[in-house]
């Protein structure tokens, strides 16, 4: 008996596993592969020695939800409040999962856009829901408003979005809040709005919030991460921003999932956020000299690299110079070329004839410049072949 039974091992996991296996570079899973600010160490540690290891209020310290309320203010212009619309999770991951778990019954369904985020339908599934699964459309990966409308039914109680969006690294509009906000206009559907990459936004552009949308802020959960934003994938500690009669909803199903996050980690992160309240605004820059980086460095290599808006991702269409899928590709790369990647088609249901996989750049500039040598030097075998 399995109550999700076809889900296996996640690609991620795999391939990091398989890198390891192969001693390949690995631009697969998206985590950092350099140290994390060694002040934010000396903090968590700060933090055990003043003796704050016993269970943290079930909603979060209040000392960081303070923190993360005056950064909502600061960056999107919204008065949230601390106490009623702010729960820290285990990662964002937690919060996807407790807030599917709030809204979704049995029979309900929700709309997941893909390629998606591989947490969101088992989430779902195991609320007992369902998950309809439409793809972004080609080229570009961008949302078809009138499909979406089209497959609304009076079941639909949630909507998954993301931005900037993990895999396609296209960053939503102010137009496409618009039309979310109009497509749940009426009706009895919330959104689960995943931000996890925030700040991650290139070339000047803005992420745009469902926080400061008018009409989606009272109707959604927005979803962030400290893994994300202190490049310490591990520290597992995240938060939903929500209405409250949806945070009321979202506690209820956190208080018997997680009950509370850890407590040395949420005061460490406060006291960090408190010394450097800008920190957030330093990774567009930061991540923006990786992109430009590994593309400069992989410009000759003939493999096609689509634009990057945002994330810490980087996508290589190689279809201009191999064939076959991008799981066989992407096994190639790691078998031939030493290095790991994600393909996309195990973030779709359906997955269409893609030829794309995606690259982490959340890494060292020597890995990028490694990886990159390795893969001009297969693409120059594949050139010669
Ligand atoms: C789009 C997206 N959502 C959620 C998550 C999960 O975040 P966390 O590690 O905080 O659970 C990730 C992590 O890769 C992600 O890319």
């Amino acid at each position: 008996m399995s109550k999700l039974p076809q889900v296996g091992t996640t690609i991620f996991t795999t391939m990091s596993r398989r890198a390891r296996e192969l001693n390949a570079l690995n631009l697969g899973q998206g985590f950092p592969d350099y140290d994390i600010d060694p002040r934010l160490t000396e903090l968590v540690a700060a933090a055990m020695t003043a003796g704050h290891n016993q269970y943290a209020p079930m909603e979060g310290l209040p000392m960081l939800r303070e923190r993360i309320a005056a950064k909502v203010r600061s960056l999107y212009g919204v008065s949230v409040d601390a106490e009623s619309e702010i729960t820290i999770t285990l990662g964002a991951t937690e919060a996807i999962y407790s807030a599917v778990q709030a809204v979704i019954g049995a029979g309900d369904e929700a709309i997941a856009f893909d390629p998606a985020y591989d947490s969101y339908e088992p989430a779902v599934r195991l609320a007992g829901g369902r998950c309809l699964r439409l793809p972004l459309a080609q080229p570009g990966f961008r949302y078809d408003f009138e499909r979406i409308a089209a497959a609304l039914t009076e079941r639909t109680r949630l909507i998954l979005f993301n931005s900037p969006h993990n895999p396609a690294c296209t960053v939503a509009t102010a137009a496409d809040l618009e039309a979310l906000g109009r497509l749940i206009r009426g009706r009895n559907i919330v959104v689960l709005s995943d931000e996890v990459y925030e700040h991650v936004v290139f070339d000047g552009g803005r992420h745009h919030s469902v926080l400061s949308h008018p009409a989606l802020a009272p109707r959604s959960f927005a979803v962030f991460s400290f893994g994300k934003t202190l490049h310490a994938t591990g520290l597992r500690v995240g938060y939903c921003v929500a209405p409250p009669e949806l945070t009321r909803e979202l506690r209820k199903v956190h208080q018997f999932n997680t009950f509370s996050i850890s407590h040395p980690l949420q005061h460490a992160i406060a006291a960090y956020l408190a010394e450097r309240p800008d920190s957030g605004a330093a990774l567009a820059g930061f991540f923006e000299a990786k992109r430009d980086r590994l593309r400069r460095a992989l410009g000759a290599s003939g493999f096609i690299l689509p634009p990057a808006e945002g994330t810490y991702f980087q996508l290589l269409d190689y279809g201009a110079v191999a064939a076959g899928s991008d799981l066989e590709f992407a096994e190639r790369l790691l078998q031939e070329a030493r290095v790991a990647t994600i393909p996309l088609s195990p973030f779709y249901a359906s997955p269409p004839a893609l030829t794309f996989v995606r690259l982490c750049i959340a890494k060292k500039d020597g890995t990028l410049d490694e990886a990159a040598a390795r893969l001009n030097d297969f693409a120059e075998r594949l050139h010669r072949a």
